[in-house]
């Protein structure tokens, strides 16, 4: 099946940044969230970000005109009806995906495919919630969105070889790397990086260095671009935990994946990390 409408569940920051790549790769796009408020921040982030692209002419800006021009807003689910792929990018908490899939299954058209961007939950039990559980998959963006080449895809139990290979040739089309994983917590990403920002975590508790220290170390130690603990920031500390606690849970309460406690307390402080305006490091104006 030849892709051409897709339509996007949830306008947070994964969910634009999708909306923003499929529109550049010249889909038309459905960008769709209950909160008409959040359709509004969408769409001037998108705007900002379009507007970066073509500032360091990584664009041109009839493109991105042509781009923004691609993006539709909807509040209402039925605005899905009439999209061949629909790609879900709401908060990752379990219930909430399974109600959004059950909607889904009751609007889309037969022969759409249903991918989430979640990066944690099964795949194999988000399909089960639907009439097509070999239309569903997982297509897992990295944040920016615009900025990163990968898209990880996760085949569940039942996904079929024609929704794969049409879902990897969306991400392909969206200008990303593809890389499959099993449908196990975490798959590949999170399965090495939350663990990885954890330890950190559980470094700065015991006081073995001070934020800065351990973010230098690991920067320029072994050249990733960000250190965890401003990574971690970046992503969401509620996000990195309840990653975490669907690894510990995932792998039958392997201490390995122990959430670390700081991380726990920080969560429960409302210390969140840039979009709070607080985490490992103060932001100013909140952050975003
Ligand atoms: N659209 C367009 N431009 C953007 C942008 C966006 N969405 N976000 C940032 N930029 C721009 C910045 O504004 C900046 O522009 P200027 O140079 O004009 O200021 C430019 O991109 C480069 O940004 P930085 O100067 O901050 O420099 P950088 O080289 O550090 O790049 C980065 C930023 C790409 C985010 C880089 O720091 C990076 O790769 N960080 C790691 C990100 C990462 O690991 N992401 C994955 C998180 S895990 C995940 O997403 C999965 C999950 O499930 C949790």
């Amino acid at each position: 099946m030849e892709i051409e409408r897709i339509g996007v569940v949830g306008a947070g920051q994964m969910g634009n940044g999708i909306a923003q790549v499929a529109a550049t790769a010249g889909y038309d796009v459905v960008l769709q969230d209950i909160d008409s408020a959040a359709l509004q921040r969408a769409m001037a982030t998108i705007e900002r970000s379009l507007g970066k692209l073509v500032a360091k002419e990584r664009m041109s800006e009839p493109d991105a005109a042509a781009a923004r021009a691609r993006i539709t807003q909807a509040t209402d689910t039925a605005a899905m009806s009439d999209r061949q792929l629909v790609i879900e990018a709401a908060t990752e908490n379990v219930e909430l995906k399974f109600r959004i899939f059950e909607g889904l299954a009751s609007v889309a058209a037969a022969d759409a495919i249903l991918a989430t961007n979640t990066s944690s939950i099964s795949i194999t039990a988000i399909a089960a919630r639907t009439d097509r559980p070999d239309r569903v998959m997982g297509m897992h963006f990295m944040n920016p969105v615009p900025l990163m080449g990968l898209v990880e895809l996760i085949r569940g139990l039942a996904t079929s070889d024609e929704t794969y290979q049409a879902v990897e040739a969306a991400a392909q089309r969206m200008g990303k790397t593809t890389v499959l994983a099993r449908d196990m917590p975490g798959f590949i990403v999170n399965r090495v990086l939350m663990p990885y920002i954890n330890e950190a975590v559980y470094a700065l508790y015991e006081g073995i260095a001070s934020v800065e220290d351990l973010d230098v170390a690991m920067k320029l130690g072994t050249n990733v671009p960000m250190g965890p603990l401003t990574l971690a920031d970046f992503i969401g500390l509620d996000t990195c935990l309840a990653i975490m606690e669907v690894l510990h849970e995932g792998m039958g309460g392997d201490s390995k994946y122990r959430p670390c406690p700081l991380l726990r307390k920080y969560v429960e402080a409302g210390w969140l990390g840039r979009k709070s305006g607080r985490g490992f490091y103060t932001y100013e104006g909140g952050g975003r």
